[in-house]
């Protein structure tokens, strides 16, 4: 497997890639070149500044994983990585001490100049009322989304004595109690704050959320910091607002438009930078030593986790699992699967819907990530490699496909039981149940028959007449091919004198096998099915 990282991350980050997959550290790499080599790789990690968008998706043929160095993944274009089945994973615990501490040395920079004052100092000009600020305290700080950078941001600002009042409208009224923060609307936010600090992700929403009708809002003499993402204020509205004196200052972090961050020089032209009441650091939230290891580290291990198949951990584009969890619904997903590629191996008309229904112990669970594998099986023989559990579900969507799930807590016979119901466009149903015995499946029920064996990678599915020597027929029709049965379950159905015959082999069944074995009379219809697991 191998691995591109495109921009910095710690070298314990590096270290434990290079165990496990072939390592490419092209830093600050050109976006020409990039798009020219990205088919050679199976995952690329980035922090902020490569986009990973619809044409390097696109043109990353091999990729199966996107690994964000940090939170925000709003440089990574979800919806096509998605629908190209590629796992997108991120670290958004890691840094999250460092920036909110950022966004507090950055706050305490704009109210007491230190920046400002420090160049002065340096070249000469020692005048201290020049650079008179003011306190925090007793002060009204704003926040705008209380998540886990605001929320830190919050407790931090109180111990400063300021009064924190916060705008958030995904979070429950407890989440405002429990960090002290005092809920308001947008409106009162931006009349109320002497400080606005702003936590929130960059989604179409957010984007210019302070924008000039908002600037027409604030406090006389607000100061701002940004300490989250470019855009988020409108530039060009915060540049006026400073220019007039609406907003007293501005700290930011980050920028609309982010230059490369290793570069010793380069031309960065923002207009912001030359008013002397903003503050700029270059993108500083997360660069701690404690933050980039931790990063580091961890979205080394996620990556090398999702290439390893392992669906857990902070995967931005797939249902959340925990490890344990994932250890206990792991056999379900394979059976699932199974279950879900049986169909188009013995039938051949288009599906309209498909019902996945938990019964007993494993309804308790998130089964989310089960009913991916079932939907993954059951297009993979339609979509080849062009399904993957990321986009089963849209997959499934754009095919017409209705999915729906069902939970019933009633044991009834398995302590779980997952039943898999598919319906096909001319209104008939083919119908296939399963368990587990610990990490082993189990099919129990086979299109209306009570069956127990175990799906294998190469199978025969016979149905024949319910006579005495069937199963010698068919054990010396695979030996002529050489092929070893390693296990048979018969099932009769006493009805219509006609038998449902199982077979596993050690290998697959060619083609003229299964020929000669439609020539007998005592078949009615053999059919040779693979790649079950
Ligand atoms: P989070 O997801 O934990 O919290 C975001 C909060 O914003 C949530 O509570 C959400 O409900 C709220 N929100 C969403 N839309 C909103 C809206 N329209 N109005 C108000 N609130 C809204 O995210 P986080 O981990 O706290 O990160 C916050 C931001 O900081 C992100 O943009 C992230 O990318 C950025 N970040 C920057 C740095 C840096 O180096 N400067 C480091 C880490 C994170
Ligand atoms: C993040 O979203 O984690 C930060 O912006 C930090 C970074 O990109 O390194």
């Amino acid at each position: 497997m191998k691995v591109i990282v495109t921009e910095r991350i710690a070298d314990s980050g590096l270290e434990y890639l290079k165990e496990y997959v072939d390592v490419d550290f092209r830093l600050d790499i050109p976006r020409e070149e990039l798009l020219d080599i990205i088919k050679d790789y199976d995952a690329i990690i980035v922090r902020s500044v490569t986009k990973v968008d619809k044409e390097l998706i696109t043109r990353g043929k091999n990729l199966k994983v996107i690994g964000r160095a940090g939170n925000g993944v709003d440089n990574i274009d979800l919806d096509v990585a998605t629908e190209r089945g590629i796992i997108v994973v991120n670290t958004p615990e890691g840094n999250i001490i460092s920036a909110a501490e950022h966004t507090i040395g950055l706050m305490l920079s704009i109210a007491r100049n230190i920046p400002q004052a420090y160049n002065g100092t340096i070249n000469g000009d020692f005048r201290r009322n020049k650079f008179k600020g003011v306190e925090l305290s007793g002060k009204t700080v704003g926040i705008i989304g209380l998540g886990r950078i605001g929320s830190l941001v919050a407790t931090r600002l109180a111990a400063f004595n300021m009064k924190v009042i916060a705008y958030d409208p995904y979070i429950r009224d407890s989440r405002f109690e429990k960090y002290g923060a005092t809920k308001v609307t947008f409106d009162e936010l931006l009349k109320e704050s002497d400080f606005i600090t702003i936590h929130t992700p960059k989604t179409e929403e957010t984007i210019d959320i302070i924008d000039e009708e908002e600037f027409k809002k604030v406090k006389r003499g607000v100061r701002i910091v940004n300490c989250a993402r470019g855009g988020l204020i409108n530039e060009d509205a915060l540049y006026n607002a400073l220019k007039e004196g609406i907003v007293a200052a501005a700290a930011l972090d980050v920028f609309k438009v982010e230059p490369s961050y290793d570069r010793e020089k380069q031309d960065f032209n923002n207009k912001l930078l030359e008013l002397p009441n903003v503050v700029v650091t270059p993108h500083l939230g997360a660069s701690t030593v404690e933050a980039q290891n931790n990063v580091g580290i961890s979205v080394a291990k996620e990556v090398v986790t999702a290439l390893n198949g392992k669906l857990y951990g902070n995967i931005v584009n797939l249902p959340d699992i925990k490890a344990d969890e994932f250890g206990e619904l792991k056999p379900y997903m394979k059976l699932c699967e199974a279950m879900g590629a049986l169909y188009y191996q013995i039938n051949d008309i288009p599906i309209s819907s498909v019902e996945i229904i938990y019964r007993g112990h494993i309804s308790q669970h998130n089964t989310d990530v089960v009913t991916l594998h079932a939907l993954k099986g059951l297009l993979k023989p339609a979509l080849k490699e062009g399904v993957s559990v990321v986009n089963a579900r849209l997959r499934a969507k754009e095919m017409g496909v209705e999915v729906i799930e069902g939970k019933i807590d009633e044991i009834n016979h398995y302590s779980s039981l997952v039943i898999l119901k598919i319906t096909d466009t001319k209104g008939g149903i083919s119908q296939f149940a399963g368990t587990t015995y610990g990490d082993e499946i189990r099919i129990v029920e086979y299109l209306g028959h009570k069956v127990n064996f175990e799906p294998t990678e190469y199978m025969l599915f016979v149905r024949n007449k319910d006579i005495p020597g069937v199963i010698g027929h068919i054990g010396n029709v695979l030996g002529d091919f050489g092929i070893n049965i390693s296990s048979m379950h018969v099932s009769p159905n006493k009805s219509d004198g006609t038998a449902l015959m199982i077979v596993n082999t050690d290998r697959e069944i060619p083609h003229e096998a299964v020929e000669s074995l439609n020539n007998l009379n005592s078949i009615l219809r053999a059919k040779a099915v693979k790649g079950l697991i």
